[in-house]
């Protein structure tokens, strides 16, 4: 059989995303309960490769500590002390450590090298942010809103801000979890022309932030300039000022709305602080900390381990 890998929200049917959100919410009320058994340990003798090109802190401790609760180990592999970072080709890294690991994360830049890298593994291999997309935190976000707010499917989200890969996984997520997507983004900051036009029944854009809120069951929205866009930082601050969500935003929400954010956050930029920090709507913390379990049901399932 193939393996099945996870490179975007694509990959899997709606009903296994479905089921590992499910799968997500048992194992963390399990854990907030210390009621996982201590010898229910399914990745004993497994290891995770976790290959980051790009900085982190919630995706790396995420899933090394996710590895360990569950019985496995993980090994953080760098481009700055591995071969791949003196040009050895991802095709022969990919087949080097499949050769020794049972799964593997990757977080790089161009999301081709992680689809090369993907054909060349013998074993699943995780999305862990591309410049495109950011699949393991929609898993982390859908749980979060049916923790607090129940099924999201019919329900409508507003993205404002950057169209980067938070943004088009949200796209992704439109289709497989059934919402509706409005997006508001400044001029030449939009999602691909591919992927808004194979979603246009889902997904509608436009440049209006308030339009887009209105109403709105979710709000979301990320950083302006994303991990390797450090230089335009100037510039997109200027291009985005009128795309920052607080109070007043907010309020033309509906009245139980949410407001997410993968993080880090950038407080007075694409956020205020007061709205990062209120408790009514921003359930950023949760979101944060259900990267954890997510990634457990995602590995869980790649690995066709069952969760009890
Ligand atoms: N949200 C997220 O992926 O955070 P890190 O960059 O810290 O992993
Ligand atoms: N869009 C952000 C997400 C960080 C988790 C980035 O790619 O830097």
């Amino acid at each position: 059989m193939a393996v099945q890998h996870f490179l975007t929200l694509r990959d899997l049917p709606r009903n296994t995303l479905k089921t590992l959100i499910d799968d997500a919410v048992r194992l963390k009320k399990a854990r907030h309960a210390r009621a996982a058994a201590a010898d229910w340990l399914p990745l004993r003798g497994l290891v995770l490769g976790m290959i980051f090109e790009k900085s982190s802190t919630r995706t790396r401790v995420s899933f090394e500590a996710g590895v360990s609760q569950l019985g496995g180990s993980a090994i953080f592999l760098s481009p700055k002390d591995t071969q791949l970072g003196r040009g050895e080709p991802v095709e022969d890294t990919a087949r080097v450590i499949s050769r020794m690991v049972d799964i593997i994360m990757v977080r790089t830049f161009e999301h081709e090298k992680i689809e090369t890298f993907a054909q060349h593994s013998r074993v699943p291999v995780i999305n862990a942010l591309t410049d495109d997309f950011h699949p393991c935190q929609l898993l982390a976000d859908m749980q979060t809103f049916v923790e607090h707010r129940g099924d999201i499917a019919g329900k409508t989200v507003a993205w404002v801000g950057d169209g980067n890969n938070m943004c088009q996984s949200y796209i992704n997520a439109a289709q497989q979890f059934d919402f509706q997507l409005r997006i508001a983004c400044p001029d030449g900051f939009r999602p691909m022309t591919s992927l808004l036009e194979a979603h246009s029944d889902r997904v509608s854009i436009g440049s209006d932030p308030a339009a887009a809120v209105d109403g709105a069951h979710l709000v979301v929205t990320d950083t302006w300039a994303s991990m390797g866009q450090e230089e335009e930082k100037k510039l997109r601050e200027e291009k985005f000022a009128r795309f920052q969500v607080n109070h007043d935003l907010m309020a033309r929400a509906h009245d139980q709305a949410l407001f997410m954010h993968c993080l880090p956050a950038y407080r007075g930029h694409e956020v205020s602080a007061e709205l990062l920090e209120d408790p009514r709507y921003s359930v950023v913390w949760d979101e944060a900390e259900n990267r954890l379990y997510a990634q457990q049901a995602l590995m869980l399932h790649l690995l066709g381990l069952p969760v009890p």
